[in-house]
């Protein structure tokens, strides 16, 4: 095993980033760089991301973000063994961005070109963080993105199951628009959860009643709504206690649904007999407290290791692609002839396909 550096690049919804890694043999990687340009301020009066304003901003700002990389790592792209880039699923338009920028970038070097799967990057953090050993447990779960996997391999993912509708965070970010708190709304209504009352107002707990760990969110939003338009034609509008109480019901019922979810996933996990068994998040979801707190009390009661990267490596970063890059490069994948963008790319080919969309576009 040699030394391996790689440049990742990261473009597939509103983030910008790319980030330069090294491996030495199999010893731990090292992070040189990160970056990350994220995109908030420019989608902010749309209250979602749009495709062609991230697409242009990325095309604007990627070159950029590679530039300071290799700076911050204090290497040049002569340096560097291979290039890495997410390559779908998302939307198109940033992916594509990514894409032409990696091909560039090797085929004027004369660089490996790896393709990576946006959620492979996020399948594969706990080995990059925690050299978490083969198979693990991940759940998914951010503004974007909701599902189970078990990574049997760098290239291999068995699709437990997922959201059919929203993911959790973008449950969280409507929930904070339809209650007047500022995006992204995850952080905002967690905050006033804090202060509320869980058990004033009941919301459902979707699908619980049906077996497997297929979940669903926008049924949570949609008793949100009717919950709060009941109040305002109560008393004409909602108090700041009312608002908590909201937010605290509606983040408790979250939490138990991932929390139960997540007892089926790891039954069907610990089936497989796995040596050290392990439950790996990633997304902005599980930096919510009060989730993280519950999924550690469902994995101890279990018997299996929780782990949390740190977020700056649970949401959207180029440092994952990179590590799944140099995984893919040491496993003998290189695309660099065939390589294309993907909107839709399910990590799991014989999952049964998803259906809906989100606010960050197709998911996978
Ligand atoms: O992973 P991420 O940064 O981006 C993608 O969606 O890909 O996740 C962002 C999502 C947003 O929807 C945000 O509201 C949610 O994660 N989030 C949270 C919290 N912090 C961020 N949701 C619940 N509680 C939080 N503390
Ligand atoms: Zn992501």
């Amino acid at each position: 095993m040699t030394r391996l550096i790689f440049l990742g690049i990261e473009s597939s919804c509103d983030d910008s980033a790319a980030a330069v890694l090294r491996q030495d043999g199999d010893g731990p990687p090292e992070i040189l760089s990160s970056v990350v340009e994220g995109q908030t301020k420019l989608h902010a009066a749309f209250g979602g991301v749009v495709p062609e304003i991230a697409a242009r901003a990325h095309a604007e700002r990627l070159d950029g973000c590679v530039e300071q990389a290799l700076e911050l790592a204090g290497i040049s792209l002569a340096e560097v063994d291979g290039i890495a880039v997410t390559s779908g699923p998302g939307l198109i338009g940033g992916v594509l961005s990514g894409v032409m920028l990696a091909k560039g970038l090797a085929a004027g070097s004369g660089k490996p070109l790896i393709g990576v799967n946006h959620l492979a990057g996020h399948a594969l953090t706990p080995r990059l963080t925690d050299a978490t050993p083969f198979p693990y447990l991940m759940l998914l779960a951010s503004g974007g993105h909701c599902q189970f996997l078990i990574t049997h391999a760098a290239d291999r993912f068995q699709r437990l199951g997922g959201t059919i509708d929203d993911a959790p965070g973008e449950a969280f970010d409507k929930t904070a628009k339809l209650l007047g708190l500022p995006q992204p709304g995850g952080p905002s209504v967690e905050a006033e959860a804090s202060l509320g009352e869980p058990d004033r107002f009941h919301f459902p707990r979707p699908l619980l009643d049906r077996p497997g760990c297929d979940l669903s969110f926008s049924g949570l939003k949609t008793a949100l709504l009717r919950a709060r338009d009941a109040l305002v034609a109560q008393k004409g509008g909602i108090t700041v206690q009312d608002r908590r109480d909201l937010c605290a019901g509606f983040q408790q019922a979250v939490a138990d649904v991932l929390a139960e979810k997540t007892r089926r996933a790891i039954a069907l996990y610990l089936a497989l007999e796995p040596a050290e068994p392990v439950l790996a998040v990633a997304g902005g979801v599980a930096a919510n407290g009060k989730i993280r707190a519950l999924l550690e009390t469902v994995c101890a009661k279990s018997g299996i290791t929780f782990i949390a990267p740190p977020l700056r490596l649970c949401t959207d970063n180029a440092a994952m692609i990179a590590w799944a890059g140099i995984e893919r490069f040491r496993a003998g994948i290189n695309d660099a002839d065939d390589l294309v963008a993907r909107p839709r790319w399910p990590l799991d080919a014989t999952a049964s396909p998803m259906i809906g969309s989100g606010k960050k576009g197709a998911k996978a």
